[in-house]
């Protein structure tokens, strides 16, 4: 009886350590679970090896190439291109997910090549505090309050922007945007800048914007071994433009200015690289965007005479109030213009040329029961929201007046959304509004050769660059 009782204890207690210590490491090993067990890869499909779906991709237009991929695998997929494995988000709240509240999981992501040919240090490749201190300096350069006071040369550039067109020559609208919206970048940038400092920072930057979307071969001669060495010079002459600022001890609240005095409670400085990274990452986020736009600008209009005359007669108002354009354009003037706004919008819209942002999960993360990767990259998909019918009726239809009621939370994001939202994007509209005041109260133009279809590079813009005929 002795024994057979210290035998039951003995099992008794042999069961309860067992039975703790498995209870002990199932619970672990659920704490320790990632989404990894849990969850499933999203559907969709990884293309061929190597190249994945790139080249479908870039050799179609991304309405099909994104509607096909939806209509079959729904808004979340896979798909493998410019060779990462990646997951596509094409609803609000995946864009949402991914750009705002769970901004920290993901990581900005370019490739090396163009981080080295921009500058490693451009606040669009950081996070964090180095980011938010850019960000800040950046933001204020470009509040309401000092887009303001650069409204006048920014006028002056319009102006004589459009009279290097009116010849009557048939001109590449393209290429013509991007030199007003590069010296619009200038004056956001430096406010007045010497005209023989911007003419050879023109130069440079052309031939680093001619290199950046060629293959990445560092052999002499080619596009982007030329595009590294004008980068370098570019380098060289911020340098002088700074010495210069430093002995003239100018304060200017422009963005060069507040690079230049800023000072943290430790005494760090912004050092003159990262000074450089900044500017040309700014004019580069800056150029192209805001000359696709307006190039798509011109063609709606065009394709449209009824909804240009309307666009017109907002206008011609505003120049008869100021003695047929004697008389500047003043601030209340460009927050009045409603039409026109509504036509920038909608263009934004439509033409959505920035169609998706790429950011890197920086852990394995759950979304909606599915897995993304540690390491893959994500696309919140601007273009695929702004033509679900669901959001914007009969997507493809060009009507500004859908914009006469605001869209639904996180459905219009042409510039962004959350820490890496487009600072810029007061500017891009102001610049715009004071250009299409000029040309249509000024100009007509017709478009010459054939008017449809897009190319890309890498934005996409209408055909050749959309060549037209400008005259007054
Ligand atoms: C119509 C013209 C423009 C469009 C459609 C546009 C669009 C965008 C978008 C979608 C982003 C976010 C990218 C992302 O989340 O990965 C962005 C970021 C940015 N944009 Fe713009 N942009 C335009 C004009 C400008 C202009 C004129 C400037 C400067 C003067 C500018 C400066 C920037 C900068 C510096 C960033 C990076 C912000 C950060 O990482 O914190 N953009 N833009």
């Amino acid at each position: 009886m002795e024994i057979a009782s210290i035998l039951a204890n003995v099992c008794l207690f042999l069961f309860s350590f067992l039975s703790y210590h498995f209870l002990k490491k199932k619970k672990k090993r659920r704490r320790n679970r990632t989404p990894k067990h849990r969850a499933k890869l999203p559907p969709g499909s990884m293309g061929w090896p190597c190249v994945g779906e790139t080249l479908q991709l870039y050799t179609q237009d991304p309405n099909v190439f994104f509607a096909a991929k939806q209509k079959r695998y729904g808004e979340v997929f896979k798909s493998h291109i410019l060779g990462c494995p990646c997951v596509m988000l094409a609803s609000p709240e995946g864009a949402r997910f991914v750009l705002v509240t769970h901004a920290h999981l993901f990581k900005p992501t370019y490739p090396k090549s163009k981080e080295k040919m921009i500058g490693p240090s451009a606040l669009f490749f950081h996070q964090g505090d180095y980011h938010n201190l850019l960000r800040r300096l950046l933001q204020s350069s470009l509040s309401p309050g000092k887009i303001r006071k650069l409204l006048p040369s920014m006028e002056s550039v319009a102006i004589s922007a459009l009279e290097s067109w009116s010849s009557g020559d048939i001109i590449n609208t393209y290429h013509e945007m991007k030199k007003f919206s590069f010296d619009v970048g200038i004056l956001s940038i430096f406010g007045h800048l010497d005209s023989n400092y911007r003419q050879t920072l023109s130069d440079n930057y052309h031939i680093v914007d001619k290199g950046y979307n060629s293959f990445p071969a560092k052999i002499p001669g080619t596009a982007y071994y030329k595009a590294l060495l004008a980068r370098k010079r570019l380098n060289k002459i911020l340098s002088e433009i700074i010495c210069e600022r430093k002995e003239k001890r100018l304060q200017e609240k422009d963005f060069l200015g507040q690079l230049l005095n800023f000072k943290n409670e430790k005494g760090e400085i912004i050092t003159e690289d990262q000074i450089a990274d900044n500017i040309i990452g700014v004019l580069f986020a800056a150029q192209d965007t805001t000359a696709s736009v307006l190039t798509w600008i011109m063609k709606y209009l065009h394709d449209d005479q009824k909804l240009l005359e309307a666009v017109k007669a907002e206008h011609m108002e505003i120049y008869e109030a100021n003695e047929r354009g004697k008389k500047p354009l003043t601030w209340a003037q460009t927050r009045s213009m409603p039409l026109t706004y509504k036509v920038i919008l909608e263009s934004l819209r439509v033409a959505s040329i920035i169609s998706f942002t790429f950011r890197e999960a920086v852990v394995d993360v759950e979304y909606n029961g599915y897995l993304i990767p540690k390491g893959w990259k994500v696309l919140p998909m601007f273009r695929s929201i702004h033509h679900n019918p669901e959001f914007f009726p009969y997507p493809h239809i060009f009507d500004p007046s859908r914009f006469e009621v605001a869209p639904k939370p996180n459905t219009f994001m042409p510039f962004g959304n959350g820490v890496h939202a487009c600072p810029g994007n007061n500017i891009a509209k102001l610049e715009m509004l004071v250009l299409i005041h000029h040309i249509v109260t000024k100009f007509r133009w017709e478009v010459v050769g054939t008017q449809n279809g897009i190319q890309y590079g890498p934005f996409p813009v209408p055909q050749r660059g959309l060549p037209a005929r400008f005259w007054r």
